[in-house]
């Protein structure tokens, strides 16, 4: 299914306040909730409105755990550029979840030990019980997380290269283009379509990509069609991003 909001912002807190439901009925029942989470432009009001939550309405994250969907590589943790330091600044720095319950792809480690940090991701994912709610935005191309065109629909989190399309659309954060990583480390479409609900956001300029992957074909040229496969999934996009569909 899809919603249709007036503007990211109010499509934002609808996604939000699913989220606080669910960490506030895990909580009433002593669970932990796993979240599965993105970076780019598309989830930066739905943190900003968690934050909100947080402050100002007692949402606590101490029953959150999350796993983030993707990461640059190679790439400091450090570097302004990684999505270590976008999550930190855009959420984990203001609410109250534990350190040791944030997972991110590790961009820093030596090439010949991503397929086993990959293996202990899953293995994280699943010693967690699986992820509850996992968040999504969606790439020209109909990439989710770094699954670009192609990716196998059985792939689980693995080393990917980007395709041009992808680095020219996030080169507005590095210098240049050229400065943008080639590679990088992303949870696999297999991953993704474990998750029991998944909430794919998308605003703006993405109308042609959320027409083909909400009523194209379902095909791993356009890794976001594959969703129409998944029992509980819901796009949640804006004015402009409805225009092409039907
Ligand atoms: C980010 C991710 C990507 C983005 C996609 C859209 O963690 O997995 O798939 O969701 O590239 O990016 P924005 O939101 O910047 O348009």
């Amino acid at each position: 299914p899809v919603e249709i909001f007036p503007t990211a912002k109010s499509g934002s807190q609808r996604v939000a306040a699913e989220i606080a439901a669910l960490i506030r009925q895990k909580e009433q029942s002593g669970a932990m909730c796993v979240l599965g989470l993105a970076t780019g432009s598309s989830p930066i009001s739905l943190y900003a409105e968690l934050v909100r939550l947080h402050h100002e309405e007692g949402l606590s994250f101490k029953n959150v755990i999350t796993f983030n969907l993707d990461e640059y590589y190679p790439i400091d943790r450090e570097a302004y550029q990684s999505y270590y330091s976008f999550m930190h600044r855009h959420l984990f720095a203001h609410i109250d979840i534990k350190p040791e319950n944030v997972h991110i792809f590790n961009g820093e480690l030596p090439k010949e030990q991503i397929k086993q940090h990959c293996v202990e991701y899953e293995q994280m994912i699943a010693d967690a019980g699986g992820i509850d709610l996992q968040i999504l935005g969606i790439g020209n191309n109909g990439h989710i997380g770094f699954n670009e065109p192609g990716a196998s629909i059985h792939s689980a989190s693995r080393m990917v290269v980007l395709d041009n399309n992808t680095r020219s659309a996030n080169a507005r954060d590095f210098q240049n283009i050229s400065r943008v990583p080639r590679l990088a480390i992303t949870m696999g479409i297999a991953t993704i379509m474990e998750a029991r609900r998944i909430i794919l956001m998308a605003w703006g300029n993405k109308a042609a990509i959320v027409a083909r992957a909400v009523e194209g074909n379902v095909t791993e040229q356009v890794p976001a069609s594959i969703l129409q496969q998944h029992n509980n999934c819901v796009f949640v996009i804006d004015e402009n991003a409805a225009t092409e569909l039907t």
